[in-house]
């Protein structure tokens, strides 16, 4: 049996280098439960960090906890096991488009073998239900705005019961009205399924609405890990013009 360790994700030195370091002795943490975001400007990293939770990438060097076991050297075998735990919802939602909205839905509750398909209408009522979008199940993904396929694409990942969620960018082409829905979506998720999640964003108004606590990367490195109410306060010049940007 493997080490349990106590946080449910956590980076240990992280480094990770493509054609240029990106990930430079990255440090951070969270809790089961937790929300934490994850900001900075593009191309920091942020996308590649949420690459290592999930598996598809390994660190250069240094250690990733996810679901509190050190996964740095997971076979794919045992990566399978920490997806069916830690799942990620993806910017273009990658729903089916040729399948209708519950059906979509569907196709994610059929590939649990654990499941008991003789209520799964009820299964997918309820979880549209949670995104507030019933309505929607007999319509199809291009029938949809974007904001509305993000929210399908939520619930349908969380057909898979999982125990940890990441979003990447959830709000970015999504109109203020509807920003304001998902990030409401994200927090009553929180609240009512305790999910552990990581949000990579740069939408601040989202990380102040949901987040516990915010990483702020910068050049390769965390600049800031700490709670969001501490965040403005910093006198860290790079987070104080990262934040005045949000303001114009
Ligand atoms: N699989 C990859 N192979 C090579 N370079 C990559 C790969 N994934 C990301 N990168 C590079 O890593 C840097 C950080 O990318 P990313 O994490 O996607 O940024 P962001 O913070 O905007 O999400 C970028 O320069 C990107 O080109
Ligand atoms: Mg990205």
């Amino acid at each position: 049996m493997a080490e349990l360790f106590p946080h449910y994700i956590e980076f240990r030195h992280v480094h990770k280098t493509f054609d240029r370091p990106v990930l430079v002795d990255t440090n951070f943490e969270v809790n089961a439960g937790e929300t934490v975001a994850i900001i900075g400007r593009s191309g920091v990293g942020k996308s590649v960090s949420l690459g290592h939770i999930m598996g598809f990438l390994k660190p250069d060097t240094g250690r990733v906890i996810v679901s509190h076991r050190d996964i740095t050297d997971f076979t794919d075998k045992e990566m399978r096991q920490i997806r069916r735990k830690v799942t990620m919802v993806f910017q273009n939602g990658a729903l089916f488009d040729s399948l209708t909205v519950g059906d979509n839905i569907l196709s994610s509750l059929e590939l649990r073998d654990d499941y008991d398909m003789s209520n799964k209408e009820d299964v997918v009522n309820g979880l549209l239900e949670m995104v507030d979008l019933l309505d929607t199940r007999d319509l199809y993904p291009t029938d949809l705005a974007v904001g509305h396929k993000r929210a399908i694409a939520i619930a349908r990942a969380l057909a898979a019961q999982p125990e940890c969620v990441l979003y990447d960018e959830p709000t970015t082409m999504v109109d203020p009205i509807m920003s304001d829905h998902l990030g409401d979506l994200l927090l009553r998720l929180k609240t009512h399924l305790q999910l552990t999640s990581v949000v990579v964003t740069h939408d601040l108004e989202l990380m102040r609405k949901v987040a516990d606590r915010v990483v702020f990367f910068h050049e390769g490195r965390v600049a800031y890990f700490g709670p969001v109410s501490e965040l403005e306060q910093t006198d860290n010049p790079n987070i104080q013009e990262f934040l005045a940007m949000d303001r114009v």
